[in-house]
């Protein structure tokens, strides 16, 4: 007979006054505790020490254990911390010690090292490891998986992708008995900001940044985020748990959003689209529908106002899923930020501490399709492209021509005349069917070369659709 069915008989054959006092009520029961290591006191690691404390009542009895934070590794010790409510002598310089006791570690340092030396070693002393670390993950994710299924604890990472949103246990646990198809991602909160902010006031990149780091929407040292580096390594991170298959940073085909021009969101308006910098997991397949490869890719992108992704305004993240049978979905919310981080990474900690009270684990990495990762000129998708050409006869039949040649169908053509005369000139934009990448790519070149074609003044890749 079960502990439960044996207490349950027992309750049932006394009287209330003979129940003994550890039995009156859950609560009454003494708790089991669970050692907590937070690794990390910045934005979030502080939020999520907060949270930790004031919230210990509640997470006991959601875990069935309490949770004793026994230590925060950080660079200074001895300095101040006011606004974090614990014992400042739970703070100390030595992490190694730190991990090597504890439970649970929280890791929320971020990059490299010493991230993940301090991640295997509490591993290896048998803790399980909530990380919000992208880089780390997007780098050596496997080498992390690895050293958790070895030595039997779980890896959880929820907050490493788009901050508060569930993204990750949904992708590992909810769809996992589906198939999906395709990820578009905004899960850069600083470029959605300078973005959504250029297409609101119709000014150029380089002001809406000072604007933003102005604001504190993005860093005084920007490179990260708008070079699209963040992004790429949330993509690799959404891709390997999408599509079963190890997708590392350096796998994923990265373009910034620095060359986005005013104009270029002024072309994006007229054919009532935003421009969003996206990061886009997708399924290749091949003639017969069977999988072949996996697109990853961040780039920015013009995506039709009526799409779920084009409402995502100011910081905001989202991530769009298509899934064969669940069909499409989005996950939108707040991608950065102590306390909206702090509740993904808090989420993480309760999940990894019920797990060791009931002596098991989550699930491990699962890259069993093991699908070649595509190069980007096998990437297909639907093109925008702005050509300043003169404008008399035969000149749209020789720009159509340089399509054909390349294999690109021409969806809408538009042109607007803009001189008068002999002279006169046009500009002309054209929207394509879908299309590879490198077939494109050759037919920009082609078109580069007609005399007929001043400049081919800008193109840019339409997604969701
Ligand atoms: N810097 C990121 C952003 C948040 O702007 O969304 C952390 O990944």
């Amino acid at each position: 007979m079960s502990q439960l069915n044996d207490v349950a008989g027992r309750v049932e054959a006394v009287t209330p006054e003979e129940i003994p006092a550890e039995m009156a009520s859950p609560t009454s029961t003494p708790l089991p505790t669970l050692k907590v290591a937070l690794l990390g006191c910045g934005v979030v690691g502080s939020a999520v020490a907060t949270m930790l404390v004031r919230n210990g009542d509640d997470l006991a009895s959601r875990v069935g254990a309490r949770l004793e934070l026994i230590g925060i590794a950080v660079r200074r010790p001895e300095r101040p911390r006011p606004d974090v409510p614990v014992d400042p002598s739970l703070f100390t310089a030595d992490a190694d010690t730190l991990v090597r006791s504890a439970d649970v570690v929280i890791e929320v340092i971020g990059g490299i090292d010493p991230a993940r030396e301090l991640i295997l070693t509490a591993m290896k002393h048998g803790a399980s490891v909530v990380t919000a670390n992208k880089a780390l993950l997007a780098e050596d994710g496997p080498t992390l998986y690895a050293a958790a299924a070895e030595n039997n604890v779980d890896l959880y990472y929820e907050a490493a992708v788009a901050g508060a949103i569930p993204i990750v246990r949904p992708m590992r646990e909810s769809l996992v008995g589906d198939d999906v198809q395709r990820v578009l991602g905004i899960v850069n909160g600083t470029t959605n900001f300078v973005l959504d902010k250029m297409d609101s006031t119709g000014a150029g990149f380089a002001e809406t940044v000072e604007q933003a780091q102005a604001l504190g929407y993005a860093e005084a040292d920007p490179t990260a985020d708008v070079e699209g580096f963040d992004a790429a390594a949330k993509a690799a991170i959404l891709a390997s748990l999408a599509f079963h298959t190890r997708v590392s940073i350096d796998q994923v085909h990265r373009e910034g959003i620095t060359e986005v021009s005013a104009a270029d969101i002024q072309a994006a308006r007229e054919m009532d689209a935003v421009v969003k910098l996206l990061a886009i997991c997708e399924l290749v397949r091949d003639d017969s529908g069977a999988p072949s490869a996996v697109s990853v890719r961040v780039h920015p992108a013009m995506i039709a106002r009526s799409h779920p992704l084009a409402s995502v305004r100011d910081a905001y993240n989202a991530v769009f899923v298509e899934a064969s049978a669940a069909g499409e979905l989005m996950f939108y919310g707040k991608g950065a930020g102590g306390e909206p981080t702090s509740s993904a990474v808090l989420g993480d900690v309760v999940a990894v501490a019920r797990h060791r009270l009931a002596g098991g684990h989550g699930p491990a990495e699962s890259a069993y399709a093991d699908l070649p990762v595509a190069a980007m000129g096998q990437a297909t998708t639907r093109y925008h492209i702005s050509l300043a050409v003169a404008d008399r006869p035969g000149v749209l039949a020789q720009v159509a021509s340089a399509f054909a040649e390349h294999g690109v169908s021409i969806e809408t053509v538009r042109q607007r005349v803009l001189g008068e005369g002999d002279e006169s000139r046009a500009s002309l934009v054209i929207v394509t069917h879908h299309a590879t990448d490198s077939a494109l790519a050759a037919t920009v070149d082609a078109l580069t070369g007609l005399d007929t074609v001043d400049a081919v003044v800008s193109w840019m890749r339409v997604e969701g659709a």
